[in-house]
């Protein structure tokens, strides 16, 4: 933990690296903290051990501060998810797991990649359109639900030099 606040406080930059099954429970913690419908450590667990399926971490220290996981299908692969700690949010971090993981896409052949994101998630849209992705459709009221006013879900695309 010393680690986190090592790097909270400016001295340290987590580490970026390949996540494995061995990940499912922090990764699921933190997607729980940072979506209103949050993944089980079961579900993450079984995404991680498909094939196609491609996941980085970030670590400080020994604690997860950020990942990202996407899927691959022939050519074209969709970002399942992506989320940073909320102590560690605005310094970058989601940049540098977005890039590191699209440049390991591309090396994975992958020349497409897609994703669907909330019209009112202001820091996602960001940190994609940042990332050169662009919106190509639209799905009403996609994410309504009895709690939250409706909103609707963009599909973005990049495409992979
Ligand atoms: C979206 C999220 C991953 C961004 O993580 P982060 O590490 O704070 O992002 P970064 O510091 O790397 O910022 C990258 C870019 O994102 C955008 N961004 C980040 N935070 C933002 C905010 N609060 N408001 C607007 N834009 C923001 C900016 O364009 C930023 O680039 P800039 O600083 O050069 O302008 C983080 O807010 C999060 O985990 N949110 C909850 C989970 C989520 O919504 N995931 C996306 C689902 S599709």
């Amino acid at each position: 933990m010393s680690r986190l606040f090592a790097f909270l406080f400016g001295r340290d930059e987590p580490k970026l690296s390949e996540a494995s099954a061995r990940d499912a429970g922090a990764i699921a913690a933190l997607h729980s903290a940072s979506f209103r419908r949050g993944w089980s450590e079961q579900e993450v667990e079984a995404l991680l051990l498909e094939r196609n399926v491609l996941a980085h971490r970030a670590l400080a220290g020994s604690a997860l501060c950020g990942f990202i996981m996407s899927r691959r299908g022939a050519d074209e692969a969709e970002i399942l998810s992506v989320a940073v700690a909320r102590a560690a949010r605005g310094r970058g971090l989601a940049r540098r797991l977005l890039m590191l993981h699209l440049g390991r896409l591309a090396g994975l052949g992958v020349r497409t990649v897609f994703l669907e994101v909330d019209a009112h998630n202001a820091p996602a849209l960001g940190l994609y359109r940042r990332a050169g992705f662009r919106e190509v459709a639209r799905r009403p009221n996609y994410y309504a639900s009895d709690t939250k006013a409706s909103a609707d879900a963009l599909v973005l695309r990049r495409d992979l030099a």
